[in-house]
């Protein structure tokens, strides 16, 4: 009988990859929780033949009907970065969908951690240590759960870290990774490997994954995008990590902390487990030919340039 997984942010990027997956594949069944069963996103993933329940992190009866009778979940959590104290919601809405797991005797969680910067590494990145303090409780309340780090999304190049046109027509990668290579993938292909995860609760629970596609640097990105979208040239931000977190633009601060973490932190994300879990992961190089039509349409779709959500 094919087991039932309640995903959580299924409407968005990450949860998106991991409902997707799921229906792809007869061992599951899917069930949602969104805040808007009307949603295009909503309809188009119960036209797909998941269940969709309406909700809200916020809203326990919810979160009961969302768990009720699941052998899984998936759970990330959100960052609120424009409200003030938006670590204490993050933690308090993973909490209650813990307590919501728990109550409903879900089998496997798998849980969309990161890592405790500030203990690992010695300095703050607090949208990492929200999601590490629901982990601290998912493991005392005894979850049986799988916990997973994300690298950063690919995906971000059609969203929140589009390419900056500049003045002479140029492209710039708003990574501020100094130099350093940065770890990444694409959300439907960890959707895959998260799959993975739950086709084989015994040999995954109680482990972490850390996932990735390549670790490369944001020049070799630069080069990748500028081979595949010629004649536009691409190359990376001079920008520090430190500068980046001054930028005038909610969250920035903790961005250019995870940037920092990303690298001196040494971020344990592994290109090997992912392929174990999903042999199909692809590369940047393989990801960009895939995605040609749309970063072309990205870019084409805002010459003011800058206008990337975190990159101005
Ligand atoms: N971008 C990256 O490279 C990256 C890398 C690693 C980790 N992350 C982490 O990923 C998380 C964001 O995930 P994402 O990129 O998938 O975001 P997203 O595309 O913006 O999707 C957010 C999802 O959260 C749901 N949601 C938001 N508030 C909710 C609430 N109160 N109750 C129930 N559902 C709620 C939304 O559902 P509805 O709108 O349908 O209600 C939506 O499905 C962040 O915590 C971030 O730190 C991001």
């Amino acid at each position: 009988m094919a087991k039932l997984i309640t995903v959580f942010g299924a409407t968005g990027s990450q949860g998106g990859g991991v409902a997707n997956a799921l229906l792809e594949d007869s061992d599951f069944k899917v069930r949602i929780l969104t805040r808007s069963a009307s949603s295009a996103k909503a309809k188009a993933l119960q036209e797909r033949g998941a269940e969709v329940v309406e909700g809200s992190y916020d809203d326990p009866g919810s979160l009961e009907r969302a768990l009720q009778g699941a052998y899984g979940t998936y759970i990330m959590t959100q960052q609120y970065f424009e409200l003030p104290d938006f670590d204490q919601l993050e933690i308090k809405q993973g909490k209650a969908v813990a307590d919501a797991a728990k109550a409903a005797g879900v089998q496997h969680v798998v849980f969309s951690s990161l890592e405790d910067v500030q203990k690992t590494a010695g300095f703050p990145c607090l949208h990492f240590e929200t999601k590490a303090h629901i982990e601290e409780y998912m493991r005392s309340i005894d979850l049986p759960a799988t916990y997973i780090m994300f690298p950063a999304y690919y995906d971000n190049y059609l969203t929140v870290f589009k390419p900056r046109q500049l003045e002479d027509g140029t492209y710039e990668l708003g990574w501020a990774m100094e130099g350093a290579p940065m770890q990444g993938i694409s959300v439907p292909d960890a959707g895959f490997a998260i799959r993975g995860i739950f086709k084989n609760r015994a040999e995954w629970l109680g482990r972490t994954v850390g996932l990735c596609a390549d670790n490369i640097t944001i020049q070799q990105h630069a080069d990748i995008l500028s081979k595949h979208l010629a004649p536009k040239v691409f190359k990376p931000t001079k920008m520090t990590s430190d500068a980046f977190g001054k930028l005038p633009f909610p969250g920035a601060k903790h961005l250019g902390d995870m940037f920092k973490f990303y690298r001196l932190g040494n971020p344990d994300r592994s290109a090997e487990l992912t392929r174990q879990l999903y042999p199909g992961t692809r590369s940047l190089d393989q990801w960009v030919q895939d995605n040609k039509e749309a970063l072309l349409s990205v870019l084409a779709m805002d010459k003011t340039a800058g206008k990337a959500q975190y990159v101005k």
